[in-house]
């Protein structure tokens, strides 16, 4: 049993277990142990690290239950890491080698955030998250398969949770690598739909176009400026999230002024929730807090955000996963 010291100098060791973990999944380790158990000294001329340094990390991190050391300077996969190889469908590895990139930068600034409100990546990488990703096309691609790894079961869910039925054409409004909009499409073969994100996101997208149902179209724009016309439902996943509320409403009021009379504007989002319990979105919050400048927000937080864009939060779905799909309609 740790003291209360003890206990809170383990979490202001945090950012240690975080790139242990990191440097492990960039070395792809869980891959390297699949078949089984293997010497330090193998897993480190395979990877060109120095043995006794690539131990001392494994250490660290059998100790956190994700390796085990099985004898002297052998290790194993325990239940912990084997979620971290690249084939396990639901793999958080791309999104730990993400987020302890820029992201870990920023946060090293979270001061600047707490006491400004501002986002700290733009004041250590010199501009805005998304401008200095179109800019380094390799870290958009991760951005996009990390993106991937967040959602897993989030989009099979939404697709699932709501009625797109009655739609006719469907905007997936910053919809990155298009894996919702594929459910909805696959669920609903008549539906036309539309992958709307900026010109290098489309790009990534349309090079896959083979993996996407017959009846997609991709758009490229900013969605600051317009989105697609016409179609009856827009739907936004873990997109306002992103902005702060004057520049959310700028995107919802765009989709509501491109939208048919009687569309839908879909936004799903984790709702953050009231109390203490531990939940992911508050560190999510966190992270929009210095990265992105966004936030999560409460339900009432995300009618206040329609109304100020001329809509009107109609109901809440629950999808049975943590995100929930919020519709609305015209005022
Ligand atoms: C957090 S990701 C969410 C992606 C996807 N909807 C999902 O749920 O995984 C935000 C998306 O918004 C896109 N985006 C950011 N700024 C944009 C803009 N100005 N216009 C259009 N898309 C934008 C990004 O490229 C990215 O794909």
């Amino acid at each position: 049993m740790l003291s209360p010291s003890q206990q809170l100098i383990r979490l202001g060791f945090g950012f240690m277990i975080s790139q242990a973990l990191n440097v492990a999944a960039d070395l792809n380790v869980a891959d390297r142990l699949a078949a089984g158990e293997r010497s330090v000294d193998d897993l480190a001329a395979e990877t060109g690290c120095r043995a006794d340094a690539l131990y001392r990390i494994m250490r660290v991190l059998a100790a956190e239950g994700i390796f085990s050391e099985t004898a002297d300077r052998r290790f194993e996969l325990t239940e912990l890491g084997s979620a971290l190889r690249s084939d396990e469908p639901s793999s958080p590895r791309d999104l730990i080698r993400m987020m302890n990139r820029e992201p870990y930068l920023a946060f090293a600034q979270l001061g600047h955030s707490v006491r400004t409100g501002l986002p700290a990546f733009d004041k250590v990488f010199g501009k805005p998250r998304f401008d200095w990703l179109a800019d380094h096309p390799d870290d958009a691609a991760l951005f996009q398969h990390a993106m991937i790894a967040l959602s897993q079961g989030d989009n099979e869910a939404v697709a699932e949770a709501y009625d797109f039925g009655p739609f006719a054409r469907v905007v997936d409004v910053g919809g990155g690598h298009g894996k919702l909009l594929s459910e909805i499409l696959m669920r609903h073969p008549h539906l036309s739909g539309v992958l709307f994100d900026l010109p290098a996101g489309v790009q990534m997208a349309r090079a896959r176009a083979g993996d996407f149902p017959p009846h997609t179209e991709f758009a490229a724009g900013n969605f600051f400026d317009s989105v697609p016309t016409g179609a009856d439902a827009y739907i936004l996943k873990k997109v306002i999230h992103d902005w702060n509320d004057e520049r959310a409403v700028r995107i919802l009021r765009n989709c509501r002024d491109a939208m048919k009379p009687h569309g839908r504007v879909l936004v799903a989002e984790t709702i953050i929730p009231p109390g203490n319990e531990l939940s992911t979105i508050k560190l999510i919050d966190a992270n929009m807090l210095v990265v992105t400048g966004g936030v999560e927000r409460t339900e009432a937080e995300y009618a206040a955000l329609f109304t100020a864009a001329g809509l009107r939060l109609e109901r809440v779905i629950s999808t049975g996963q943590p995100i929930s799909v919020l519709e609305a309609s015209q005022l």
